[in-house]
């Protein structure tokens, strides 16, 4: 039975081209680059092209999903996203080299859950700057770190943001500029070094193609914009980035899936539906000429129907398929009918271009 659930199309070798273009402009701005693996749940395939594009960390939300990315064979540091639980601070301790935090509590048990095992466990502390959706207050962050410093399991080493995720709040050179500010405060006041500043998410690259971001801010957690190569701001074309070569292409995403098509078209791979449809009418054609000739040759007799009828009724059935899926014809498409027809019609004809 052919199979005509929902799928999503995955292109690793794309999302390795995205991740090199997001690595280049960061680490030209200094920038290491977290690669977000949460939304493909460590999927290996995209694992592996990301660790293929070289990028500097991988980070994820889930404990099982760092596991997935060790027995993988990463060796880089593993960043684990989500705030800990208090519950599995043994776990995260275990499992990831460095976790994002915003609760000093947490922070005790980590310490104490990393003597434990043995390790020295590195947290950036987050810091809310007006989105709302994880950090401490900047003004609390100074007694926070005052803490954390006197915990001998752990190593602070710097400070992070999450912004335009729960509250909507951009990025922009003020927000980055709050950060660096907060840390000269902290430096002063506990004396930490904090030489990581963690500015963001992938919202935070076009602020940073456009020239805006500080030198201060030297990592970031980019997960979308490799996956979909494009801005989370206004879905353009990520900066550097070749025309058509996004990875985006939902059935209602047109510009997606023209680059989609265009980039199978370029790189002679998989043709796209349309193409797909023209082929099979093409086929169905041929094989109509051939063994179902017989076939043909007794409908026109019994039922004397002039060939040019057949051909003509023929052409017609291989047109309306092809249109179907193409957008040249939006009439045909939106007719009820013919999309029945066509239906029915692609489901009988699949297994056979299923199997090209
Ligand atoms: C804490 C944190 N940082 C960074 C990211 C990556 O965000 P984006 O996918 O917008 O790059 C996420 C979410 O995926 C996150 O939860």
């Amino acid at each position: 039975m052919p199979n005509f659930s929902p799928r999503l199309e995955i292109y690793p070798q794309r999302i390795a081209e995205n991740a090199r273009v997001i690595l280049g402009l960061c680490h030209n701005h200094g920038i290491q680059v977290a690669a977000v693996t949460k939304v493909t749940c460590a999927h290996p395939a995209v694992s592996q092209a990301l660790l293929d594009a070289g990028v500097d960390m991988l980070a994820d939300s889930r404990i099982e999903n760092l596991q997935a990315l060790r027995r993988l064979g990463a060796t880089l540091p593993l960043m684990l996203l989500r705030i800990p639980a208090p519950s599995q601070a043994a776990e995260v301790v275990r499992w990831s080299d460095v976790s994002l935090n915003s609760s000093v509590a947490t922070l005790r048990l980590l310490s104490q859950a990393a003597a434990f095992h043995g390790v020295l466990h590195r947290v950036i502390l987050m810091v809310d700057l007006g989105d709302l959706r994880e950090g401490i207050w900047p003004d609390r962050a100074v007694d926070a770190l005052r803490e954390a410093v006197t915990l001998p399991a752990l190593d602070v080493i710097g400070l992070g943001c999450n912004l335009a995720c729960y509250g909507g709040v951009i990025p922009t050179t003020e927000k980055m500029q709050q950060l660096i500010d907060l840390r000269h405060t902290c430096r002063a006041a506990t004396g930490l070094e904090l030489p990581v500043l963690c500015g963001g998410n992938s919202a935070n690259l076009p602020l940073l193609a456009a020239g805006g971001m500080p030198p201060e801010i030297n990592l970031l957690r980019i997960g979308e914009t490799m996956l979909l190569g494009c801005s989370v701001i206004d879905r353009s074309a990520l900066a550097g980035h070749p025309p058509g070569r996004s990875a985006r292409g939902g059935r209602g995403d047109r510009a997606g899936t023209q680059a989609l098509r265009s980039h199978r078209a370029s790189a002679g791979r998989m043709p796209s539906a349309g193409r797909r449809n023209l082929w099979t009418a093409a086929s169905v054609s041929a094989l109509s000429a051939t063994w179902g000739g017989r076939m043909w040759w007794w409908i026109i007799s019994h039922q004397k129907i002039p060939v040019s009828s057949c051909w003509a009724a023929a052409a017609t059935i291989s047109f309306l398929m092809w249109k179907m899926r193409s957008k040249r014809l939006p009439s045909v498409r939106k007719s009820p009918s013919t999309l029945a027809m066509a239906r029915c019609w692609r489901r009988a004809l699949q297994p056979m271009y299923t199997k090209w």
